[in-house]
């Protein structure tokens, strides 16, 4: 039979913690500041800790943000509200779909929505950003086929996912299949998706009920509409193109 094995913390165990520190002169040094300091400049101090995380966050965000975005800060209301809904509990914010014709900076905010996440010192920041049409391309079967499994797993575990231009891939039953199950996967565990499209989610209809026009709920289908119909941000951006300078008043 053998003894029990000896409670982590026991005395002895202690002692001989402290004798072996002893015999490295560490034995009087003060302990650090515990959570109950009160400067937030100091370690300990739980406003000390958030600012060490919101930093590694941020230089994070900056290495996977491409550069003409690194200056994005998220501007619209209802996108720094849905960032601090993400911030409280990723699993609470629903998707975001950012909508509206080109160079309304629907990629601005997005980026700059993942920037307010990350400067407010998550415990844990990861996200992929990628174009659909690039998705698509890393997603497409080639040679031996797991590799549309595994990425697929990595874009629906990754905590925060970015897919840029939804709707300017082609479309195929592949494509399809591929779209259903990444979102399928996000939505039944709750998982923020943040979206930028050109369409418009519903486009009017004409007198059969049909769509004047591509939209996102014809794109994606019904099955996927009914999904984000119940927990999804859906955000219109209007204004000029922002990449075309002003017109001079004649
Ligand atoms: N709030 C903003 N402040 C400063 N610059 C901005 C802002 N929003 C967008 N921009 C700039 O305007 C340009 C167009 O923005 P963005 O690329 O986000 O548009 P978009 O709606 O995604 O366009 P597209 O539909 O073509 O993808 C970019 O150069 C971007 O940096
Ligand atoms: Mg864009």
């Amino acid at each position: 039979m053998h003894d029990d094995p000896q409670p982590i913390g026991s005395e002895n165990i202690l002692n001989r913690f402290r004798a072996i520190l002893a015999a490295r002169g560490l034995a009087d040094i003060e302990p650090g500041p515990t959570d109950s300091a009160t400067n937030p400049n100091d370690p300990g101090h739980p406003e000390y800790h958030r600012r060490q995380r919101a930093q590694f966050a941020l230089a994070r965000w900056e290495r996977a943000t491409p550069y003409r975005y690194q200056h994005a800060t998220a501007t619209h209301p209802d996108v720094i509200t849905w960032a601090r809904r993400a911030t409280a509990d990723l699993r609470d914010a629903g998707f975001l779909v950012l909508t509206g014709s080109t160079g309304t900076g629907k990629t601005h905010e997005a980026y700059g929505a993942l920037r307010h996440i990350a400067s407010s010192g998550p415990t844990r920041f990861e996200f992929i950003a990628t174009t659909a049409p690039d998705m698509y391309g890393r997603l497409r079967p080639s040679g031996s086929n797991n590799g549309m499994e595994h990425e697929l797993r990595r874009l629906t575990t990754v905590p925060l996912l970015l897919l840029d231009d939804l709707g300017t891939e082609k479309l195929s039953e592949w494509t399809e299949e591929a779209t259903y199950r990444l979102i399928n996967e996000r939505y039944n565990q709750c998982l923020p998706l943040i979206v930028t499209t050109n369409l418009p989610v519903r486009a009017q209809r004409d007198d059969r009920g049909l769509p004047a026009g591509p939209d996102l709920v014809a794109r994606l289908g019904e099955r996927l509409t009914s999904r984000l119909a119940e927990a999804t941000t859906v955000i219109t951006l209007t204004g000029p193109d922002r990449r075309r300078p002003p017109r001079s008043a004649a």
